[in-house]
């Protein structure tokens, strides 16, 4: 028998398999059940992946317990102190950190690709003026595949490649205009000699008869957000990515199904929440109450920005953007935030309080980013859009490494069945 498997025995029928251990590089191991259908003719069950491994990656490591988050081996916290999001871009999509001539290619190829088909920008008109912005990126993103055909040959890793690019390039230009069409302003265009947070900022805050003017702390603290947003493995929208993926739908596509998950409160749509929640509790007094209302198991309210199914220690990217919220706010003028108060304070008493402790809910990465995109100006339905324009490379990259795998086969999940068993059809004047 070999040290690295295990054994499983049917107790119904005593049958026994051997299953092989994967070891990684680092983290848990994995079981290799590829075959336990075919061996015991049974599925496993692990509805919502509590413990089940999708794919083989080497791009992201996250130990939950430690609360350590590495990209390609560089932990988070010096990536966000001294790269910058092309460079970590560039590190997702490659692997390496790149030489000075690999990053200024990259930066340039990226920069050439910033504007989109002025069709497209035709698609906006179609949306009603109030439309939540996620529901603008959803279908423009979508609609990236009807405009960019000759990059659409998923066997093709130049094709790969160019899509890659053309999805960092023009998430910031396509994000930045589902802004300014609620708003009623025109559409800015990209402007290629700024830095790529900076351009998202110029884009979304400038008007034709009036100049932005770009702080670089404000920059700076733009593209650091971007920088802990940009991958976080299999997550729920990368998981939906790697999925449409799978059936080799094209990247636009897969993007725009990744932009669909995000969406949701329990996701990407969390920061929004935490502005709400924050605005809702209006005071540091009141903290204590919705503490008290979290804890109630008859009441489905919860601590937004508190919790994750991964990390049961503090988030390693909230710590970051704490630091940072307090530049930010300073730089703003708002460094008497009473949201950022009640933010402190909500934090405090949670991280004393018995059932966070004893359930292991620590702030996560939404419950500061909300508080710093508010302070440079950004509507909090603007924020979950945010967060996925900076998740595009990590989307992209977990693509091409999912397309580029000799292995590649299309996901498909099975199921425990409790429906109803065969019966006849029955004509509706005879039914009970
Ligand atoms: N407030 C109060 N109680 C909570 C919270 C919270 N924020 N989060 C989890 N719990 C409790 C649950 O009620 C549950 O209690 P029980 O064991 O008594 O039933 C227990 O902690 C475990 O919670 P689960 O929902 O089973 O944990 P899961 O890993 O499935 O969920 C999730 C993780 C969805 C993030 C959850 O913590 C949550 O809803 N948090 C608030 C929303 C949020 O901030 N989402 C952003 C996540 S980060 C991101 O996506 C970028």
């Amino acid at each position: 028998m070999s040290k690295n498997s295990m054994t499983f025995r049917d107790n119904r029928t005593g049958k026994e398999v051997e299953l092989p251990i994967i070891e990684g590089s680092t983290g848990p191991s994995v079981v290799d059940c590829t075959k336990f259908y075919r061996d015991f003719g049974l599925f496993m069950l692990d509805p919502g992946f509590k413990s089940t491994a999708s794919c083989d990656s080497k791009i992201t490591f996250i130990d939950g317990e430690k609360g350590i988050l590495e990209h390609r081996g560089y932990p988070i916290e010096q990536l966000a102190e001294k790269s910058s999001y092309i460079e970590t871009c560039y590190l997702l999509m490659y692997g390496e950190l790149p030489t000075k001539d690999e990053f200024d290619w990259f930066n340039r190829l990226v920069v050439e690709h910033t504007m989109v088909h002025e069709q497209l920008l035709q698609f906006y008109k179609g949306f009603r003026r109030d439309a939540h912005p996620m529901a603008i990126m959803v279908g423009v993103v979508g609609a990236l595949s009807a405009f960019y055909h000759d990059s659409l040959d998923i066997h093709d890793p130049r094709h790969r490649e160019i899509s890659a690019i053309r999805v960092l390039a023009k998430l910031p230009t396509i994000a930045a205009a589902s802004y300014k069409y609620y708003t009623g302003q025109p559409f800015i265009y990209p402007n290629n000699n700024l830095s790529y947070a900076a351009n998202f900022l110029n884009m979304m805050f400038s008007t034709p008869c009036e100049e932005y003017h770009i702080s670089p702390i404000i920059s700076d603290a733009m593209d650091k957000i971007f920088i802990l947003h940009a991958d976080h493995e299999q997550n729920a929208s990368t998981a939906t990515v790697r999925l449409a993926g799978s059936s080799q739908a094209n990247p636009f596509a897969c993007i725009s199904a990744g932009i669909s998950a995000l969406w949701g409160p329990a996701h990407g749509g969390a920061n929004e929440a935490v502005l709400k929640m924050l605005d809702e509790i209006g005071t540091p007094d009141r903290v204590s109450e919705y503490v008290e209302k979290a804890r109630d198991p008859k009441d489905t309210f919860r601590l937004m920005g508190f919790g994750h199914r991964v990390y049961k220690n503090y988030d390693p990217r909230a710590k970051v953007l704490r630091e940072a919220a307090k530049g930010v706010l300073e730089e703003t003028g708002r460094a008497d935030d009473p949201l950022f108060k009640i933010a402190m304070e909500l934090e405090r008493i949670a991280l004393e309080d018995e059932y966070f402790i004893e359930k292991k809910l620590y702030p996560n990465v939404d419950f500061y980013s909300g508080i710093i995109l508010r302070a440079i100006g950004f509507p909090p339905n603007m924020f979950t859009v945010i967060f996925a324009l900076a998740r595009s490379v990590g989307w992209i990259s977990q693509w091409i490494e999912m397309i580029g795998d000799d292995h590649l086969s299309i996901g498909r999940p099975r199921q425990l069945y409790s429906g109803a068993t065969k019966r006849d059809w029955v004509p509706i004047d005879e039914r009970d």
